[in-house]
């Protein structure tokens, strides 16, 4: 309580001054955390962060700080119990980082540190874009959750695969550890062939990726209108997963990852044609464009994808009814408002393989990892599951549970 209120202060004279100064307080508190004690995190050190800087300033920050490997020690060390076996790859354990945090491939090896089983780099954009204007992020802090509408600012395939290049960390070393790296794929906004922008993503990325996503959300209207209909996106995964088979050397995984605002007909033939073309994961969901009526921060009323606390039910519900409509057949990433175990534990009853997170590192800060994976040990035993294979889909062979 004593360094909370010595890092409020710091912080708050420091919020009129240069923003360098903020960043050192940061810094200085991070240095202070270095521990990671969750409760600093969630009620000081995330909240005055807050206070200091804006929603894509802190974001920057924390980009950077993770890159610069600024991140709490974790002593947990992964049980066996967390280990998935999925995609043909291993995952020392389910809990991963979602698309948007580092969208450059900035800050991976410090994710890895933070504890994450696996890192999902991207939106990539095959030429470098700007985005949209700011602001364009913005933190509803009584809901617990995040509005976005970057519009996809990215550096460019170039720059990023560059970058993954460089690394200091060996990712052939980490895969062989059970430590994934994903890289989600995007189009050029003033592209006017998706299919090809994907292709090249996939030619440039996949030889850097453990697996690869496709973006099949369509924003402004729910479901596949933008692609009208199922035969354009059957045409579109068709010829990602032909480029991808034309690649040297192991088969990359190849993902789409679908919006939570779709309709009963919209799932079934994602579903129908996922499981035909052989698609080799879902990611279950994307930020939503809906907004749910339980809202109040007044800034609900921003345009973007909202995200976290807010998203919860919804993404799981989407993940029960893909699981369901695929026959299990098809690994799912169950992703949106995870910040416990109990949370994580959910998506994987409803049928993910694997969970991810993004806006509870927002609220929670980095030891929100090591506590997901603690509660999800702490869950798989008294729930009686020896590993967290077992638990996949488990609400589904439960007749008690409504699905
Ligand atoms: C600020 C922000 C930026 C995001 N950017 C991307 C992105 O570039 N690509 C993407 O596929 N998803 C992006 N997402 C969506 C997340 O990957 C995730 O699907 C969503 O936020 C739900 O998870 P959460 O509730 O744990 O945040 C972004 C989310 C946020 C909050
Ligand atoms: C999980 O447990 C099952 C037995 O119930 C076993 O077949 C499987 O190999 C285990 N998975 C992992 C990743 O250890
Ligand atoms: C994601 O897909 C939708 C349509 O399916 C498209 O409108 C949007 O621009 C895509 N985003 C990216 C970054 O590719
Ligand atoms: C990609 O987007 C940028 C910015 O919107 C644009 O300048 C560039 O021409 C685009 N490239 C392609 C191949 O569409
Ligand atoms: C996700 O959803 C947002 C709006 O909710 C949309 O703008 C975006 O294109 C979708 N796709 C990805 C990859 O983020």
């Amino acid at each position: 309580i004593f360094w909370c209120h010595v890092v409020l202060l710091f912080i708050k004279q420091a919020k009129d001054a240069a923003k360098v100064l903020s960043g050192g307080g940061v810094l200085f508190a991070s240095y202070l955390a270095a521990t990671g004690d969750g409760r600093f995190y969630a009620n000081c050190l995330m909240p005055a962060l807050q206070r200091a800087l804006g929603a894509e300033a802190a974001h920057v920050l924390a980009v950077r700080l993770t890159g610069w490997g600024v991140v709490p020690w974790s002593h947990y060390r992964d049980p066996a119990s967390l280990e998935v076996n999925v995609m043909g790859c291993r995952f020392k354990n389910p809990v991963g980082m979602a698309a948007g945090f580092d969208k450059h491939a900035e800050a991976v090896d410090g994710l890895f540190k933070m504890g994450f089983g696996f890192v999902e780099v991207g939106t990539v954009t095959p030429k470098a874009q700007e985005g949209n204007p700011q602001p364009r992020v913005f933190r509803l802090v009584p809901d617990q959750a995040v509005i976005n509408r970057y519009g996809f600012n990215s550096c460019g395939l170039v720059k990023v695969s560059e970058r993954l290049k460089a690394r200091s960390m060996v990712q052939s070393e980490l895969t062989e550890g059970g430590l994934q790296l994903g890289v989600n794929l995007g189009k050029n906004k003033s592209s006017l062939d998706a299919a090809s922008d994907y292709q090249e993503g996939i030619r440039t990325m996949g030889p850097l990726a453990n697996y690869l996503v496709i973006n099949v959300s369509s924003p402004n209207t729910p479901g596949l209108r933008n692609l009208q209909g199922k035969e354009e996106l059957r045409h579109l995964l068709v010829k990602v997963l032909k480029e991808r088979d034309s690649l040297p050397g192991q088969k990359t995984p190849v993902l789409v990852k679908i919006a939570p605002d779709l309709t009963a007909q919209d799932k079934q033939d994602i579903a129908d044609v996922i499981t035909e073309v052989g698609v080799d994961g879902i990611i279950v969901s994307n930020t939503t464009v809906s907004r749910p009526n339980t809202l109040k921060d007044p800034q609900r009323e921003e345009v973007g994808g909202l995200s976290g606390q807010p998203l919860k039910d919804l993404a799981t519900q989407v993940v029960r009814d893909m699981y369901r409509l695929t026959d299990g057949k098809i690994p799912i990433i169950g992703v949106g408002g995870i910040a416990s175990g109990q949370d994580a534990m959910e998506k994987i009853r409803a049928g993910a393989s694997l969970v991810q997170l993004y806006t509870a590192l927002v609220y929670h800060g980095p030891p929100v990892v090591t506590k997901i994976k603690k509660e999800l040990e702490d869950l798989l035993k008294e729930q009686g599951f020896s590993n967290i294979s077992e638990a996949v889909g488990a609400d589904h062979r439960n007749a008690c549970v409504k699905l």
